[in-house]
């Protein structure tokens, strides 16, 4: 039996907490091998409802769950921790951007960065989730000095989701046979979805849209622009307005898939969007953390390099990238 990897996830007595627990106690994140300890943390206001998720775990008799903690302390939810899974933080309604969300949220990223860095384990690997998930995660890893720069992500893997599935509804095709999809910049309504790479079973998905024009009346590149690229950007909002509520499975989903893929591998002859520090790669300048298409091997990412990027994906692009100085120049207090 291999070795427990201890797991903290904040917010776990929240939507997402609730749709995300489940997926790890049963081996979705790190496999039908390898055991977790779960360290949940939420405000004390809702440690009656987090009293309720843990039996609720320890009913489904996970054989891989170990141990379940819950606590209001966050020291004692990131002692030793290998991976942190930031989840805890307000959500959006309807009519407000993510962004409106950093007086409210940023703070909490700044104490969980310094708290990470006193008690965490030395490789503890961190996706955040909460809102506005790129420049929380600026702050949360700008709080660590201690730990690597390269073990802090931000989630945009919904929206690389989100993407494919557009794709695989317009054109009738499997999910599984849809390739190269990149959401580049931030989790936002500036993101740049962006098709000019993606390939279904070795062609570019492009190429079919346009071969599809001859019967239609719009172009292919007119969909990607008018139908595609907001539909993607806008998903979020959409979802609040129809639910009432931020989603909360499709992103436990993402985020099992994210934390998958960085742990163990992303598939052969794909990549997967993930948001990292900017290291330079595409022009983006170091000092956000921005969407990029990457391949995972065992703990460690990659930046797929040397794709062609379009006059309006550079726009787009440069455009997501003003968007996040921004955010962080409104948060300049938090960042040490
Ligand atoms: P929720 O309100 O249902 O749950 C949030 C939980 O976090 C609550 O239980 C709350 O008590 C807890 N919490 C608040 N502050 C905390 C703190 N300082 N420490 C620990 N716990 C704390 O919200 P939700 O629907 O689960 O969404 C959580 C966050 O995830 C929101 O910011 C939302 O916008 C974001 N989100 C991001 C993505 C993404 O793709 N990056 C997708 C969906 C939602
Ligand atoms: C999402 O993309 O669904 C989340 O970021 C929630 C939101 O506020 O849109």
């Amino acid at each position: 039996m291999k070795a427990p990897v201890r797991i903290t996830i904040t917010g776990a007595a929240g939507q997402i907490g609730y749709a995300v627990l489940f997926r790890i106690a049963n081996g979705d994140m790190l496999g039908p091998e390898q055991p977790v300890i779960l360290q949940l943390l939420d405000l004390p206001q809702a440690q009656q409802m987090l009293r309720g998720v843990r039996m609720e775990l320890e009913d489904c008799a996970f054989s891989l769950l170990q141990q379940v903690t819950i606590t209001d302390d966050p020291k004692i939810a990131f002692q030793d921790t290998e991976i942190a899974i930031l989840i805890g933080a307000r959500p959006r309604s309807k009519g407000m951007e993510r962004k409106d969300l950093i007086e409210a949220n940023g703070a909490i990223f700044s104490e969980q960065g310094k708290l990470l860095n006193q008690y965490a384990a030395r490789h503890v690997k961190v996706l955040v989730v909460g809102n506005p998930a790129n420049t929380n995660a600026l702050i949360a890893m700008k709080n660590a000095p201690d730990l690597e720069p390269r073990n802090f992500s931000a989630m945009m893997r919904l929206d690389h989701n989100r993407a494919i599935a557009q794709i695989a509804l317009k054109l009738f095709q499997p999910i599984r046979d849809i390739k190269k999809m990149v959401i580049w910049g931030n989790h936002s309504g500036t993101q740049y979805p962006d098709l000019d790479h993606a390939e279904i079973r070795g062609r570019l998905v492009r190429d079919i849209l346009t071969y599809q024009r001859e019967n239609e009346t719009s172009v292919g590149q007119e969909w990607i622009e008018r139908e595609f690229i907001p539909t993607v950007q806008n998903r979020g909002a959409a979802v609040i307005e129809a639910r009432g509520l931020s989603s909360a499975a499709s992103a436990a989903n993402a985020a099992v898939a994210h934390m998958h893929d960085w742990m163990l591998s992303s598939h052969h002859n794909d990549w997967v969007t993930m948001s990292v520090p900017s290291d330079g790669s595409y022009g983006i300048p170091e000092g956000v953390i921005y969407g990029f298409p990457v391949t995972c091997k065992q703990g460690l990412y990659q930046i797929v390099q040397g794709l062609g990027i379009s006059a309006l994906g550079r726009k787009h692009m440069e455009e997501s990238y003003r968007e996040l100085i921004e955010e962080r120049e409104h948060v300049k207090h938090l960042l040490r």
